[in-house]
């Protein structure tokens, strides 16, 4: 519940409340049979991994290898992570797919990507493992009180609630956004991944980049009262921009993003309205 809501839990689950790199909280989970983990839980933020880099490594890589582990000694057939795009850093060909370098610049990319090897060595014991990096997600439901994660969230609430947006970094900085609902689908369709192979990654983006001042005036554009910008520097770690290719999820897990931006964007900022008026 660090940055989760009890509301956003759907009634017919049952849940636990623990820490994800508690081996306690797994041992109450003993009793249950699993078809499969879908391992979300985690801090998500790259700032917050320079500010304690320790905490990081145990919600994003700690809980991956205990959770994998679980899963072996459970007999869990199937494993789907939430990784990131982080994990690749910044290219000079901003168009990035699977087989394109890793070099992580956050700590909280290295953890992303420490729990993908995790899942790739525990894919021989029978587990399949499916890694989505997933881009730059939005959407109805993000958490707008979160101002160190979420760049669209963060901007949308502080136009909302400030009526001045301050980017931290530069304009000229973009980003692949993909809205929640394919997200979801994305882990929905990796569930029933029929490739066969013991473990997958997959980019789970749109393969089309809005720069931080496209992201901004949209949102000037859309709100009903004037937003002043102001631009900062940077946050340590911050990537520039890449943007990714979707033709494996396309190809290998029938997938492909259904809501562009101007869609998205629109119903974003529609219901963070809204429930501001509420
Ligand atoms: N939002 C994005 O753009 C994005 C992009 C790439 C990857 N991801 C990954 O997707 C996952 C979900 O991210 P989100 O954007 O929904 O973030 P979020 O902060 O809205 O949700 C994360 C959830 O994990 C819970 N959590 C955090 N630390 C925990 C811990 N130690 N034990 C148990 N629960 C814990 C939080 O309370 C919250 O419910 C994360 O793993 C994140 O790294 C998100």
């Amino acid at each position: 519940m660090s940055t989760g809501r009890l509301e956003n839990i759907p009634e017919q689950c049952e849940y636990y409340i623990g820490n994800v790199y508690d081996e306690e909280i797994l041992t109450q989970l003993e009793k249950y049979h699993f078809e499969a983990i879908i391992h979300i839980a985690g801090q998500s933020s790259g700032e917050v991994s320079f500010e304690d880099p320790v905490y990081d490594f145990n919600t994003n890589a700690m809980s991956t290898l205990l959770l994998l582990q679980f899963a072996k000694r459970k007999g869990i057939q199937k494993f789907i992570y939430a990784s990131s795009m982080s994990v690749y850093g910044d290219h000079e060909e901003e168009l990035v797919d699977e087989l394109s370098l890793t070099v992580p610049k956050s700590f909280y990319a290295v953890g992303k990507l420490a729990s993908e090897n995790y899942m790739r060595i525990f894919s021989s014991y029978g587990i399949q493992t499916t890694a989505l990096r997933f881009f730059n997600v939005y959407g109805i439901g993000q958490n707008m009180d979160n101002l160190k994660q979420g760049m669209f969230s963060i901007y949308l609430a502080q136009g909302i609630d400030n009526h001045h947006i301050l980017v931290k970094g530069s304009k000229d900085r973009f980003r692949d956004f993909v809205y929640i609902d394919d997200v979801v689908d994305g882990v929905l369709f990796a569930m029933n991944r029929t490739d066969g192979a013991p473990f997958e990654v997959f980019n789970i983006s749109t393969g089309k980049k809005k720069t931080v001042e496209e992201l901004v005036t949209t949102i000037q554009e859309q709100l009903p009262w004037d937003v002043t910008v102001e631009y900062v520097e940077g946050t340590p770690g911050d990537q520039h921009g890449i943007y990714g290719d979707n033709q494996k999820a396309k190809e290998l897990l029938q997938w492909e993003p259904e809501v562009d931006f101007e869609e998205g964007s629109a119903k974003m900022i529609r219901w963070a309205l809204e429930r501001r008026r509420k």
